[in-house]
């Protein structure tokens, strides 16, 4: 593996995810692979768990680990072919990207979408350039459209917490008072339909009208646009906030009938509750249900170690 962008790049889902308990049952199995060599994490953007349990992952592999949080310790990155810099970039990607390559052999990088210029933020300007720039591996920490080391932790979540061999999962839009990128739900998704394929799983998305993803990802989904009707029977119910993809950016509606809550995990059958973090009390989920045995988002972001752990161990058995 060189590069970990989406979940074109993990292969047979079983496999991996069975690579990942065992990676969890056994953390320190592999110390010996990343011994003298280095990861660099590029944040554009805040993070507590990417950050941390991709850490901790590389410390398990032996992997040293170096932060560049470039939202607000770096230089402002131009990467506008042709411009003249005379505004407020002080550095250029096409220096930045082979000068932090330099110094490592793995680079991750974060780069939310600006929710501004669809067409910019849905072809991943800052994640591509990091990989026309350089010539060694790089990992998405969450680009402008997708979450992969999320998905994956979810789906390992999944395994480890079903009880029925075809479980329903929901992913459910929910309120929250600022607008918020599609990295999430995009990257579910398309986890989701590998998984209903692979490993039988049922998947629904249901979200109020206005609120469809790109055909890239929504394609073949199954949409029900009533609430209440999509999480009967559910399994899972993940709750996700996003903005508008059609009227892009935007918000459409803070309708708190959509906040999950008792009586909508009542509908279910018996769900567990997930959310990738950080999330909005009493406006995603309420108290109740995110404080009861339902829900498993800390397990979640546990998981998060043994995904990007699952990962880099892969890269640096091809390296
Ligand atoms: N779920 C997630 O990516 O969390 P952070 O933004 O804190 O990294």
């Amino acid at each position: 593996m060189k590069y970990f962008t989406s979940v074109n790049d993990i292969g047979n889902l079983q496999q991996a995810i069975n690579e990942a308990k065992s990676l969890k049952n056994n953390p320190f199995a592999f110390e010996h692979l990343g011994k003298k060599k280095m990861l660099a994490l590029v944040f554009f953007n805040p993070s507590l768990r990417t950050r941390m349990s991709t850490q901790k992952a590389a410390f398990h592999l032996g992997l040293d680990c170096m932060i560049l949080n470039a939202f607000n310790d770096s230089w402002t990155i131009e990467t506008k072919d042709g411009i003249i810099m005379d505004g407020k970039a002080g550095e250029h990607i096409k220096e930045a990207v082979p000068v932090i390559a330099q110094y490592c052999d793995i680079i991750g990088i974060r780069a939310f979408a600006n929710l501004q210029d669809r067409d910019e933020d849905y072809n991943e300007i800052l994640l591509n350039s990091f990989k026309k720039y350089c010539d060694i591996p790089i990992i998405s920490l969450e680009s402008s459209i997708r979450h992969p080391l999320q998905s994956f932790a979810d789906i390992i979540t999944i395994e480890e917490q079903k009880v029925v061999n075809k479980p329903k999962i929901v992913l459910t839009w929910a309120p929250h008072p600022k607008a918020l990128p599609q990295a999430v739900p995009n990257s579910f998704t398309e986890w989701m339909k590998k998984a209903s394929v692979e490993l039988d799983y049922e998947f629904i998305i249901t979200h109020p009208k206005g609120y469809d993803l790109a055909d890239e990802f929504y394609s073949n989904c199954t949409i029900i646009h009533n609430q209440d009707e999509a999480l009967e029977g559910a399994d899972f119910v993940y709750a996700k906030n996003w903005s508008s993809y059609t009227e892009y950016g935007q918000i459409l509606s803070k309708d708190t009938s959509w906040t999950i809550n008792t009586h909508k995990m009542a509908l279910t059958n018996n769900a567990k509750f997930m959310h990738c973090l950080p999330v909005r009390r009493n406006m995603i989920v309420t108290d109740d249900v995110l404080d009861s045995s339902q829900s498993i988002v800390i397990q979640q972001a546990k998981n998060r170690i043994y995904s990007a752990q699952t990962v880099l161990k892969r890269i640096l058995e091809s390296m």
